[in-house]
């Protein structure tokens, strides 16, 4: 990209988050800076539209950054790191899961004790590595002894998970156990009857399935998650 290509697309990123509420206005005023005679036709509004759409669309790094070292609940007390989430931003697939343990609090990545090294088995048996994927929580930060998050935990953190999945655009998500299956949900719907079944979150086909730390409490559960994760995987390459 020329500078000058480079220049006009910063130019156009800015000018456009600034009168976002105004098409017509940002017409204008590209015009007086005198960028005029171009021919707009309904095809070239629609573009320009989705373009700047894009360049304002919030990324990943900057709700991280908007999240800062927070403060927001009473889990800041006891927590080591904050667990944002991990794997890539582009995922067609989002695995959602209740909140980081002792391992994920101590490194500060989702899913790296014992329940994550199975949910990278299951993952592995349908094709897919934890890069293909993104992992992250309902919760940011380690609720002490493990504890279930509370309800005003989870109504501070929420936000922060919507703009992500809103910044990643996944194709599928996948509930991992009753705190996610139920928060995204907006239910109290056992994961029982949940799991198993296509459900949709903000447009996008939600797959509930039992938690990894359930599955190694209760191996008999597998048979179950295996069945729902066949279905993951043919929605997944379709997707
Ligand atoms: N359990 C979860 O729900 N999330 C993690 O990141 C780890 C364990
Ligand atoms: N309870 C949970 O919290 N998760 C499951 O997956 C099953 C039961």
């Amino acid at each position: 990209m020329t500078e000058s290509v480079q220049s006009f697309n910063n130019d156009f990123s800015r000018v456009f988050s600034e009168i976002r509420q105004d098409f017509k206005g940002y017409l204008q005023y590209i015009g007086g800076l005198g960028y005029g005679g171009v021919a707009l036709s309904e095809e070239s509004l629609r573009i320009l539209n989705d373009w700047g759409k894009e360049a304002m669309a919030e990324t990943l790094d900057m709700i991280r950054k908007d999240l800062g070292t927070c403060r927001r609940c009473k889990l800041h007390k006891g927590r080591k790191h904050i667990v944002f989430g991990a794997g890539n931003p582009r995922a067609n697939l989002v695995l959602v899961g209740e909140a980081p343990g002792y391992e994920e609090d101590l490194k500060g990545q989702p899913f790296v004790g014992q329940a994550g090294q199975l949910l990278t088995r299951i993952l592995r048996a349908i094709g897919l590595t934890r890069e293909d994927v993104y992992i992250c929580n309902i919760i940011k930060c380690r609720p002490p002894g493990n504890r279930n998050p509370e309800a005003d935990e989870i109504s501070t953190c929420i936000p922060f998970l919507r703009r992500q999945l809103r910044a990643i655009k996944p194709r599928l998500i996948c509930a991992l156990g009753t705190i996610a299956a139920q928060t995204l949900l907006g239910t109290n719907t056992p994961i029982s009857r949940l799991r198993g079944h296509f459900h949709t979150y903000e447009g996008i086909h939600l797959l509930p399935t039992y938690h990894p730390a359930f599955l190694l409490r209760n191996p008999s559960k597998k048979a179950d998650v295996w069945k729902d994760m066949q279905k993951l995987q043919e929605a997944y390459e379709k997707a």
